[in-house]
């Protein structure tokens, strides 16, 4: 069995994770609310959140699973990429655990861990895959031939997709956290009324862009003020959708990969999920998604990814460092 800790961002999560991928407990607590009222996440908040949550969340998590530390085989946590201050105290709560008991530490790529939410039962996806990883951080398309990484092809020159949905919502009055609010205006929303530019689709490979789209949607609220703000919404995250789902379906073709996986915080996007099956259905291409819990940050996917990530043994980590960008 593996505890998982996960603190790289607004979330503190801990999972205990069994190594035929089995989820006996997810906890996830968000820190939406204390980030609110300054319209974002604010980094040193998170960190002193994280450390005020940390253990009464491992301790939930092992309860939960019905087990003690006693059952451990391993600690897995996040190590990078995120804020830093936020990592440090999820990694250094994981080596306390490890340390005291005596158990390895598995640190893991937070990334490799939104891919790894695809190998936890009851239907893990085998490699090889495509997978569009979209997330508030990061959008890459990855070339995945094994459990124990990826390739990247393709992704974002500027922002990522979490992050255009969220600058969209700031501009559209929605406040913080962004995306799911954004979704729901849409939802009342004509995609058609307004044209939003999908700026990189011209262009041969698979690069995306989306600084340009949100610069768009402030002139569009300016300059159009008679548009009803649902028919924005609904246009804005219809442009997002659009360059994704394009992007991604050209690399598949290219590919000629036989399944397609969705995985980050973006794949909770409703929308997002209906226009994959249908470009999926179209292009006679398998899709993979995960439950809307596994696709957000949470721990489950950080205890599944040290499945296949080399341990450190003990007591060989206590120097073991964070990292803020993956390199
Ligand atoms: O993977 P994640 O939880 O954290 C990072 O690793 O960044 O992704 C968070 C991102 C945020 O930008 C959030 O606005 C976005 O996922 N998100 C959504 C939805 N739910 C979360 N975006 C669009 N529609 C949603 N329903
Ligand atoms: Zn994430």
């Amino acid at each position: 069995m593996i505890l998982g800790i996960e603190t790289s961002c607004d979330e503190t999560a801990a999972a205990v994770v069994t190594r035929d991928g089995a989820v006996l407990a997810n906890v996830i607590s968000s820190q939406a609310q204390v980030h609110a009222p300054y319209g974002g996440v604010v980094p040193e908040v998170a960190s002193r959140r994280h450390l005020e949550l940390v253990v009464p969340v491992v301790e939930q998590a092992l309860a939960e699973a019905g087990v003690t530390l006693a059952a451990l085989d391993a600690v897995a946590v996040t190590e990078g990429p995120g804020l830093i201050g936020a990592l440090l105290v999820g990694l250094s709560a994981a080596k306390a655990i490890a340390f005291a008991r005596g158990l390895p530490l598995v640190p893991v790529n937070h990334l490799h861990g939104h891919l790894a939410a695809l190998y936890l039962q009851p239907e893990p996806v085998e490699p090889p895959f495509l997978a569009l990883l979209a997330s508030g951080g990061h959008t890459m398309i990855l070339d995945v031939t094994d459990h124990r990484g990826y390739r990247s092809i393709g992704g974002t020159l500027d922002d990522a997709a979490g992050e255009a949905f969220d600058k969209g919502a700031r501009l559209l009055g929605l406040g913080y956290p962004g995306g799911a609010r954004l979704e729901q205006l849409a939802a009342g929303g004509d995609p058609a009324a307004h044209a939003f530019p999908t700026g990189m689709l011209g262009r041969p490979g698979y690069d995306l862009s989306f600084s340009g789209l949100k610069t768009a949607l402030r002139y569009a609220l300016a300059g159009h003020p008679d548009v009803p703000r649902a028919d924005l919404a609904a246009s804005y995250q219809a442009a997002i959708v659009r360059a994704l789902v394009e992007r991604t379906a050209a690399a598949v073709a290219d590919t000629g990969a036989s399944t397609l996986a969705v995985v980050g915080g973006v794949a909770r996007n409703t929308a997002l999920r209906e226009a994959f099956a249908v470009r999926c259905r179209e292009l006679g291409v398998r899709l993979a998604l995960v439950a809307p819990e596994l696709c957000s940050d949470n721990a489950a996917m950080i205890a599944s990814a040290a499945r296949y990530t080399d341990a450190i043994e003990f007591p060989g980590y206590l120097g073991r460092d964070a990292y803020a960008t993956a390199s």
